[in-house]
């Protein structure tokens, strides 16, 4: 998590047999505690030069990409798809991997062609995979400068204990995991995530409700899960609007977590 960063820049090779079985073995495992769907595949195309898939940002370089489908009428499913597909990209960034996730609609076009999905589900998000060019070019640099990428919110605005007035300090059994799920990437680096902590609970909360964000929120709790899980926690996830303190306007509810 602390290693992974966006990669636009990819060296032109397609990934060998073993990567791309490794990659769908992680893609099995992907899971989320919370209720919502996803499906998920890896394809190539023949596309290794210059495009913008989504609505910024130019991927130049990649062959293979992760496809990431959900039905985008459940703000759950959004949140879900995220949660479970960062586990991939983490995977990915294991395997020494460069990634980026992509939002966009992609309802024509050669990703709309190839990627199925069962039921109602509808491609949301592509994520080219491959090996990094090494070098940023100017317009990626570009890109992370203006988006701010290299940097992300204080964590006293975003993490809070007890009330909203108290930010979160490094004596909370949170703290690592918060500070972890901070790395996460987010839409335009938007970092929507907010979390409080009260007793032995921590609830998330989201500063926007449509389905990109959603994914953020998930990107940002597997971020969280995975490293309570690293650290050998385990915990229960939970989605319980009336038990969650009251948040400032502005917050919407996602889901709580309890260290067991
Ligand atoms: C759900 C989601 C959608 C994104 N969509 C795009 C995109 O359309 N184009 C792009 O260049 N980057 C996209 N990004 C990458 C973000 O801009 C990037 O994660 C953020 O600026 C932080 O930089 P970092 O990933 O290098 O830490 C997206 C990220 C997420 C999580």
């Amino acid at each position: 998590m602390e290693a992974r960063t966006s990669v636009r820049t990819f060296d032109g090779r397609p990934l060998g047999v073993d990567t791309v079985e490794a990659i769908n073995a992680a893609m099995s495992c992907a899971t989320c505690p919370l209720p919502g769907e996803w499906g998920m595949d890896i394809q190539r195309f023949d596309m290794r030069g210059s495009m913008k898939p989504g609505t910024y940002g130019v991927i130049k370089g990649a062959a293979d990409f992760m496809l990431l489908g959900f039905d985008d009428r459940d703000f759950n499913n959004a949140v879900a798809a995220g949660f479970a597909m960062e586990q991939v990209v983490i995977a990915c960034t294991q395997m020494g991997l460069g990634t980026c996730w992509i939002a966009g609609t992609f309802k024509e076009g050669d990703f709309a062609r190839v990627a199925h999905f069962p039921g109602d589900m509808t491609l949301q998000v592509v994520i080219p995979v491959g090996v990094s060019a090494g070098e940023r070019r100017f317009l990626e640099h570009f890109t992370r400068f203006t988006l701010g990428s290299k940097n992300r919110k204080a964590s006293d605005k975003l993490f809070f204990v007890g009330d909203w007035n108290s930010p979160l300090t490094d004596s909370s059994q949170y703290y690592e995991s918060l500070m972890m799920l901070r790395l996460a990437p987010s839409s335009t680096n938007s970092q929507p995530w907010r979390a409080i902590v009260k007793g032995d609970t921590v609830h998330f909360y989201t500063t926007r409700t449509d389905k990109v964000h959603g994914v953020d929120m998930g990107i940002g709790m597997s971020h969280f899960d995975m490293t309570e899980r690293y650290r050998n926690y385990t915990g229960t996830w939970s989605q319980d609007a009336a038990k969650a303190p009251e948040a400032p306007s502005g917050l919407t509810y996602v889901a709580s977590y309890r260290r067991e």
